[in-house]
């Protein structure tokens, strides 16, 4: 009877192996069954009682229960294991949040033009873009700056090597926008409300200049147009562009192809025109502006006896800088696609 007992327990045995699940349970049963209080010697303990004979056979069978017990838990535990790493290869929470593609931006020079053509559309600018590539004429010669005249040497400019027009002379790398004023008024008539922003390019590499950079010029060409309007589309630009409490200001100077010509200055956003370190005087130079020279208008066919006009140009770099307080050492890293530093915007 104890043999049919210990037969039974190894069945029982072996259907609750096949139903374990984890490897705690698995422990628990080996325990339960082949543990020093567990059920196979729970059992043997009656085997005092038999006779000689009967103790080597049922010892016997005692030693075979215990083999295949051990024998179905290695083979569960196997079962588990395989199992386990499946489910992690498999592993999948569809409650987890997902990876993220890395997602890029519009380069902050790209940004600050999108901001300043949708500011300047506001009071009807109209924005354009003319060519890279240049004239003579429209950047120096049809703005009063004749050949060899001294004023060129602000704008140190690459020549092309290509054979010049015949009326329009050299090829030029635009070296400013103010080159548009008179594409511009080529190809429509007044009224005009023009915002060009373009590449420009000078013979110039330092920390605060790039060889390649970019300029955006207004002009405003209607009959009566006068400083005031000037001022005010200045004072306007800087309160959307810079913040509300941002004033501006018109310094005497002078450009060739506007007469009167000023510098434009805005209040410092640190010290709000105080004066402080980083503006010395509370103001900060933006870029020149003034009205345009009767004879700039003429070379572009618009009548200085009917209309009059302004006209402003400055750095986008320049204005982006002063508007974030961005102090970089070198202007250039703009330009030099490090992700370490464009990833900040
Ligand atoms: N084109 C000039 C420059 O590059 C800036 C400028 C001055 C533009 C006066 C203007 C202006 O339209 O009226 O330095």
């Amino acid at each position: 009877m104890l043999r049919e007992k210990l037969l039974n327990l190894k069945n029982e045995a072996l259907a609750l192996i096949q139903e374990i699940k984890d490897k705690k349970e698995l422990e628990e049963i080996k325990i339960k069954f082949l543990g020093r209080k567990g059920k196979v010697n729970e059992y043997l303990k009656e085997i005092v009682n038999l006779s000689e004979d009967e103790k080597v056979q049922t010892g016997r069978i005692a030693n075979d229960v215990k083999k295949a017990i051990e024998e179905a838990l290695r083979r569960q535990n196997s079962k588990l294991e395989t199992r386990n790493s499946k489910l992690e290869e498999e592993w999948l929470d569809i409650s987890a949040p997902g990876i993220k593609p890395p997602q890029g931006h519009l380069h902050l020079i790209t940004q600050a033009i999108r901001e300043i053509s949708s500011i300047f559309e506001k009071i009807g600018f109209v924005r354009v873009r003319y060519p890279e590539i240049e004239w003579d004429w429209y950047s120096f010669e049809g703005l009063n700056m004749p050949p060899n005249h001294p004023a060129r040497d602000e704008w140190e400019t690459f020549f092309i090597n290509a054979s010049p027009h015949s009326k329009l002379g050299k090829m030029i790398l635009t070296p400013h926008t103010s080159s548009g004023q008179l594409r511009e008024m080529e190809r429509t008539k007044p009224p005009i409300r023009m915002l060009n922003i373009a590449k420009c390019d000078r013979r110039q590499s330092d920390v605060s200049h790039a060889p390649t950079f970019y300029q955006f010029e207004g002009l405003v060409i209607d009959k009566n147009i006068s400083i005031p309007h000037l001022k005010g589309t200045l004072d306007y630009f800087a309160k959307e562009y810079f913040g509300p409490d941002r004033k501006t200001r018109i310094r005497p100077f002078h450009f060739q192809f506007t007469e009167p010509s000023f510098e434009v200055d805005i209040t410092c956003g640190l010290c709000g025109g105080k004066g402080c370190r980083f503006c010395k005087e509370g103001w900060l130079e933006l870029g020149g502006s003034g009205m345009v020279y009767p004879e700039v208008l003429k070379n572009g066919g618009v009548d200085p006896k009917k209309y009059t006009g302004f006209a402003f140009g400055w750095g986008v770099e320049r204005a982006l800088m002063m508007k974030s307080g961005l102090k970089i050492d070198d202007l250039r890293i703009l330009y030099q696609n490090d992700l370490r530093f464009l990833n900040q915007f």
